[in-house]
């Protein structure tokens, strides 16, 4: 090992600028594929950090992003460099991808740092893969661009759009209530999801493409094109030349991801009627920067922005439409010319925000509304208080039923995922339409993860009855794609011994999303009776990450990341390998 003789320059001149044995070893492996020693000159090094995995169906496609990606860092006068990390697919991975998302972040890290890297491009789609690469990201600090694989074409079914998840948890209701067939539903299945990239509703894939491009760290026009559309390809190689450029700028990740940056991304989300899943990573995110996000900066940021979008869930469109309507620049337009935005903060090509989107047009006012005349009003993220979240909760309002934002019923518990399974369809449970449907120990320790199972389906007998939402409370999150007056990230969660564990059937809890109010209407006398009988449940596996993960996740508000990944390292690594 020898630390002497480093050479100044960019940081990977500390591998490929060595005249010495090091020197050797970092150039001479590298050159096995065919590269030339003029690489070694000390241009910008850039990798290419990417999430493609068949078993992510949304990142299929990634390996032709890459390329692209590759073609604009040669362009430019970089040295590109692919590496793969750790992908996460919603579809697929069990018991939930979120259980790996900081796993994930920790692979992209780390690959960032032990790396001869200037700058890096991320390549993310499928939900989790966005946060998970710019926590990591952001822990190294380096110049740094993300770019979305973009969502997949509509889905078309019977001469109408159907959508990724929305149009899955409708069509398997009317399953459930006897209005589908199964050779219809299986008949939907081939129709919804016909071409590469990753879903096409405002679900969380979609709502994190939005915060990239709201941040800044992707480029203008990152959320909307449609992955198989030519542009997605020239994003990816604009890219591609603009990481030289920043490295040679010196443009760090944290002059880009600032806490001007995260609040132009609240708004957005508000604006944009995104997935409630972007509270959780959009916090994890700023914490791994230094900035201070809090629960309570979703409420605040929000009040008073209203839902311009109308795309599935909230409303009717899908991504494709928002593309040809004008896309994320004609929404941070309505922002920025409402006093919405921050519109000096800086973007990765170089320019502000309101330099980039001041002059966006829009060509279809029924999938972007002017902020004038809105599609929903003040609609930002609702966190709420009470005894039953003393460290908050979420609602998404423009997603929500407005009649029932306030609320009083009867709860009907679940003690976890498998009771919900088992007696949701039996014909003798005691339910009905006022009810509130609560699920414990779904949260980041409980389940573990925090999974998607907080839209609980409603039992057949309402749906029957042509009831389709209730009030329903949990510490899980929803997807996205999800709709209904749905609590969401309930803190403390029930496995940790948050007074969610302590609701019995037959209690009554009030919701008043103006007052920003949950309350359980027990007494503290008895709720302190009954968490003396009250046992945490022990973790799933022993050994492992599993293990691991629960000791260390922190709850919903501070963005769910682990402990001792909340900072950053930087990029420095003080020794060489050998
Ligand atoms: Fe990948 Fe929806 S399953 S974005």
């Amino acid at each position: 090992m020898s630390t002497k003789k480093r050479p100044g320059g960019p940081r990977s001149a500390q591998w490929f600028g060595r005249q010495d044995i090091y020197g050797f070893i970092y150039r001479s492996w590298v050159k096995n594929r065919g590269v030339p020693q003029d690489q070694f000159d000390g241009r910008p090094v850039i990798g290419i950090c990417n999430t493609y995995s068949e078993l992510t169906p949304c990142n299929s496609h990634f390996r032709t992003i890459a390329e692209h990606v590759k073609n604009g860092v040669l362009e430019a006068g970089g040295f590109p460099l692919e590496f793969p990390v750790m992908s996460l697919g919603e579809t697929l991975l069990r018991p939930t991808a979120m259980l790996y998302r900081n796993l994930a972040s920790m692979d992209v890290e780390e690959s960032i740092r032990g790396n001869p890297l200037d700058g890096v491009v991320l390549l993310a789609g499928c939900d989790k893969t966005t946060p998970a690469t710019l926590m990591g990201a952001a822990s190294v600090d380096l110049p740094t661009i993300l770019v979305s694989g973009g969502p997949m074409l509509s889905g078309k079914y019977q001469g109408k759009d159907i959508g990724s998840g929305t149009n899955t948890w409708s069509m398997s209701e009317d399953l459930r209530a006897g209005k589908l067939t199964l050779h219809e539903f299986h008949e939907a299945e081939s129709c919804m999801h016909r071409s590469h990239g990753h879903c096409m509703t405002m679900g969380t894939a979609s709502t994190m493409a939005s915060m990239a491009e709201a941040l800044g760290v992707g480029m203008p026009g990152n959320a909307a094109f449609p992955a198989v559309d030519a542009r997605r390809n020239v994003i990816a190689r604009m890219a591609g030349r603009r990481i030289v450029e920043l490295v040679k700028e010196k443009v760090p990740l944290s002059k880009i991801l600032t806490r001007q940056a995260f609040e132009n991304a609240i708004r957005a989300l508000a604006a944009i009627g995104g997935s409630t899943n972007a509270v959780i990573h959009l916090i994890a995110i700023a914490r791994r920067i230094g900035v201070d996000l809090k629960l309570t900066d979703f409420d605040r940021l929000g009040r008073g922005v209203h839902t311009l979008v109308n795309l599935m869930p909230a409303g009717q469109y899908l991504m494709e439409d928002f593309c040809y309507a004008g896309g994320l620049p004609a929404v941070l337009r309505e922002l920025g010319d409402n006093k919405l935005l921050h519109k000096d903060a800086l973007t990765v090509n170089g320019k502000t925000i309101w330099e980039n989107n001041r002059e966006a047009p829009c060509h279809n006012r029924d999938v972007i509304f002017p902020f004038a005349k809105p599609f929903k009003k003040n609609t930002g993220i609702a966190v709420l208080r009470g005894n039953l979240c003393p460290g908050g909760a979420i609602i998404k309002p423009s997603a929500a039923t407005p009649k029932l934002m306030r609320h009083k019923g009867r709860a009907v518990v679940f003690e976890n995922i498998e009771d919900f399974h088992k007696r949701i369809d039996d014909p003798n449970l005691d339910i009905d339409e006022k009810c509130v449907m609560v699920l414990k120990n779904c949260g980041p320790k409980g389940y573990p993860g925090m999974a998607e199972v907080g839209n609980m389906p409603l039992a057949p007998k309402i749906l029957k009855r042509g009831i389709t939402d209730m009030v329903r409370i949990s510490d899980a999150r929803m997807s996205g794609t999800a709709y209904g007056t749905v609590i969401l990230h309930i803190v403390p969660e029930a496995a940790a011994g948050g007074a969610l564990a302590l609701v019995e059937n037959g209690d009554v809890i009030e919701l008043d999303v103006e007052k920003r109010r949950l309350h359980l209407n027990v007494s503290d006398k008895e709720l302190k009776r009954r968490r003396a009988r009250w046992k945490a449940p022990k973790p799933h596996l022993g050994r492992g990450y599993w293990p691991l993960y629960h000791e260390h996740v922190l709850q919903a508000d501070e963005g769910a990341d682990l402990d001792f990944l909340v900072g950053s390292s930087g990029a420095l690594v003080p020794r060489d390998n050998h």
